[in-house]
């Protein structure tokens, strides 16, 4: 019998010390054996459509660091490349997708079979994986996917897609509804094929107002949490507000999940306030303090695990890891994270 993974424990609502660790964007180019795998795979997107080799890059970290957690290696912008939207990965570019179709020319029931090949990454992903390390599935929250389908790319504060929710409303709508329904069957297809628990990347919620906020933020995650819910009510959902700020308060009751990683612009006081125990709490070291390394990690690593005594906390950065870290700093992250008792 294997232990139960450490991470489920923490999003049950256990405090543990020291805290469980993994890090957003953990298998990815700081590291020398994902630019080597990555420069004979062909494009992003064929990578993550490959599952021997998507399986092979979500182990790379593991392999290394040992993190309490593997994380299904794909992109958030798989979702609309099933929906039948153009979607490639331009070098130096990031992301361009192509014209953006009505919402009901978008092809959900396509979806089963044109991700089938991730959701094969999570079986082999999750055979190899011993068992008290976690695997973690995941989807890009709807509002989030929608800035990046309505803009076509990335975009400054998402004026785009603001200016639609705001303008269109319906038109919004009707994308966000597709969107609920695709994540969700992606999210219980991974879950069906092996992953432990599941988190909604919502990195682009800080641009919203109030009303938007609770529109296009909140009631698409409590819809897909209600939906991954009713078919696997025991598998833990985490979310990722990014820039939520004061409005996490309640944002945990309104929208279900066991968990909220917080950005590393939130004290993770202020978020142990405001959101209530038993919920989880995720973060949220600022992404640079590892880039620079040395004291300037050090006591950002220690600020968080002193304001997280006692709490059920999951350590982790407030953003994805950067190219640019150093390795070693990454694993005196670690070790400092994991001296403490
Ligand atoms: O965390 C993990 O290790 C799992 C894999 C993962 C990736 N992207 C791999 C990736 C996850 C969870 C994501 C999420 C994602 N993707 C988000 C939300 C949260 C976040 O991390 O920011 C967003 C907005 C995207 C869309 C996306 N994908 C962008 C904007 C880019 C280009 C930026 C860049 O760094 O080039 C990607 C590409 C991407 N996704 C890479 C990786 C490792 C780099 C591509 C490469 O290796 O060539």
């Amino acid at each position: 019998m294997s232990e139960r993974p450490k991470l489920l424990r923490v999003l049950a609502g256990e405090a543990l010390s020291p805290p469980p660790i993994w890090i957003m964007r953990q298998a990815g180019r700081y590291l020398p054996e994902y630019r080597k795998l990555r420069s004979t795979a062909g494009s992003f997107l064929r990578l993550c459509l490959t599952p021997e080799l998507a399986a092979e890059v979500t182990l790379q970290p593991i392999k290394r660091f040992d993190f309490a957690a593997a994380i299904l290696f794909s992109d958030i912008l798989v979702v609309p490349y099933a929906l039948g939207q153009e979607v490639a990965f331009l070098e130096g570019q990031g992301p361009v997708l192509g014209l953006l179709r009505d919402a009901d020319q978008l092809d959900v029931d396509g979806l089963r079979t044109r991700l089938a090949p991730v959701f094969e990454t999570v079986r082999l992903a999750r055979r190899s994986l011993a068992g008290e390390t976690a695997l973690i599935g995941f989807c890009g929250a709807p509002w989030t996917v929608a800035t990046y389908m309505v803009a076509g790319r990335g975009t400054a504060d998402q004026l785009p897609a603001r200016r639609m929710a705001i303008e269109a409303p319906a038109r919004m709508q009707a994308l966000i509804d597709v969107l609920i329904e695709a994540s969700s069957r992606y999210l219980l297809g991974q879950i069906e094929a092996g992953a432990d628990a599941v988190k909604i990347f919502d990195i682009c919620t800080g641009v919203l107002d109030n009303e938007g906020f609770e529109r296009w933020a909140v009631a698409p995650v409590r819809a897909i949490v209600e939906r991954v819910k009713a078919a696997a009510p025991h598998v833990p959902v985490i979310a990722f507000p990014k820039g939520g700020g004061a409005r996490l308060a309640g944002y945990a009751e309104k929208t279900g999940v066991s968990a909220v990683a917080i950005d590393w612009t939130m004290p993770m006081q202020m978020a142990r306030d405001v959101i209530a125990a038993p919920t989880a709490l995720q973060g949220n070291l600022d992404p640079l303090r590892v880039v620079v390394g040395g004291e300037a990690l050090d006591q950002g690593v220690d600020a968080i695990l002193r304001a997280m005594h006692g709490r059920a906390h999951i350590f982790n950065l407030g953003h994805g890891i950067t190219p640019e870290t150093p390795v070693e700093n990454v694993e005196r992250l670690v070790a400092r994270v994991r001296r403490r008792r």
